[in-house]
């Protein structure tokens, strides 16, 4: 029997690669998005990529009554792929309860109406933020965590709470992913990360500096102890990312109890190493500027990332290349996202 899947967050960025790959491989998918920081339009390239239908339920995860209605619906959701959550540290910090609220108070809603519906299988979307600033690299998932930030707390704290729902009842399983810097996008060029207003992240920065959106990178400090003085960190192809995902959920499927993967390809790449790479997949020179450090910016930041090879079989297959001519074919194909 084909295995159904809930993919909260199912819309957004990763969630949306996911499901193309969910699909590809054979499982049934019902996607629950809120739309918050989302555009319906990415679940229409998911069906048009995959020549696949999925189900679509625009619901927000803290809806308990909702969320119930959709599990009693359903009727036998295998597991839960839960991406759904906010996701900028410098908001985090503006707007903490906000984070709170939605991250954890979602995250509780919606275990709380699996354990009723008898669904004890999840994949959490973690994030490299929780080693804080590791005293050496690369980063090993046995590594002491911490926190800096609201955003970077929630993932914290909701590790800890799914590892106390593990201990209290052993009938769940839970992988918990710990990505690294995903970048990059479907090779359509339709599909790809549409962030609202100016982008934080440096990819999405740099694509709209290169569609002239933007008039040049500034590049947050070079006095860092790297090999060129700007920030090192490990960009990881999201498509290698959802693979990830098919992967864990056959993990989930062995009965595999608590286990957490660092997802990354293991390998770090400088501010300068990247605008040089995208500065090639777009074909001229892309300007930048140095100026001053971010404030909460580490230096260094890359996954060991031989737990997953080893024990799910998942590498990541793409390099820093092809993740800039990715991320650059979406963003000259849609200079305004979705919103075109
Ligand atoms: P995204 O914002 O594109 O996707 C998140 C999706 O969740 C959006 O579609 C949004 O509309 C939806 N959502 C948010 N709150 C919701 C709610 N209460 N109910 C229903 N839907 C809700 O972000 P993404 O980059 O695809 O990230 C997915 C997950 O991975 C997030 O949990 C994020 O924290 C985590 N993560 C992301 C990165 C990254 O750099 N992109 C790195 C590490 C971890
Ligand atoms: C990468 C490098 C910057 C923008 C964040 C979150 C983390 C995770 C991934 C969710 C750094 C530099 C950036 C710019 C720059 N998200 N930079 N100019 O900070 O590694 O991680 O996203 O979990 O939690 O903190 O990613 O893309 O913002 O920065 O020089 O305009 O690029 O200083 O060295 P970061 P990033």
């Amino acid at each position: 029997m084909t295995k159904k899947i809930l993919v909260t967050g199912g819309a957004g960025y990763i969630g949306s690669h996911t499901c193309v790959e969910l699909l590809n491989s054979g499982y049934e998918v019902v996607v629950v998005d809120n739309l918050y920081n989302a555009n319906e339009k990415s679940l229409e390239v998911v069906k048009k990529i995959t020549g696949k239908d999925l189900t679509f339920y625009k619901a927000d995860i803290r809806d308990e009554k909702k969320i119930d209605e959709i599990f009693k619906k359903e009727k036998n959701i295998f597991g839960v792929i839960h991406f759904a959550g906010l996701k900028a540290v410098g908001e985090s910090c503006q707007i903490p309860l906000t984070y709170y609220d939605n991250n954890i108070s979602g995250t509780l809603v919606l275990c709380e109406v699996m354990k009723k519906n008898n669904c004890k299988n999840i994949i959490f979307s973690s994030s490299a933020t929780v080693y804080g600033d590791p005293h050496t690299v690369p980063i090993k998932e046995d590594f002491p965590l911490s926190a800096t930030n609201p955003y970077g707390r929630t993932k914290l704290m909701l590790e800890q709470i799914l590892g106390d729902v593990y201990t209290a009842d052993k009938e769940w399983n839970i992988v918990l992913l710990r990505y690294f810097n995903p970048i990059g996008a479907h090779e359509c060029g339709d599909m790809g990360e549409d962030p609202n207003g100016i982008p934080n992240n440096l990819l999405p920065y740099i694509s709209q500096v290169a569609v002239g959106k933007l008039e040049k990178v500034n590049v947050f400090g070079n006095d860092y102890d790297t090999h060129d003085g700007t920030g090192v960190r490990d960009y990881i192809h999201v498509v290698d990312l959802a693979k990830g995902h098919v992967l864990a959920l056959k993990k989930l499927a062995a009965n595999s109890g608590l286990s957490v993967y660092n997802l990354g390809t293991g390998k770090g790449y400088s501010v300068l190493d990247v605008i040089k790479n995208m500065s090639i997949a777009v074909g001229r020179e892309l300007p930048y500027v140095i100026t001053e450090r971010r404030s909460g910016d580490i230096a260094t930041c890359y996954a060991d990332a031989s737990r997953a090879k080893e024990e799910l079989g998942w590498q990541a297959e793409y390099d820093i290349s092809r993740m800039c001519e990715d991320s650059w074919r979406w963003q000259s194909k849609h200079p305004d996202g979705y919103k075109e």
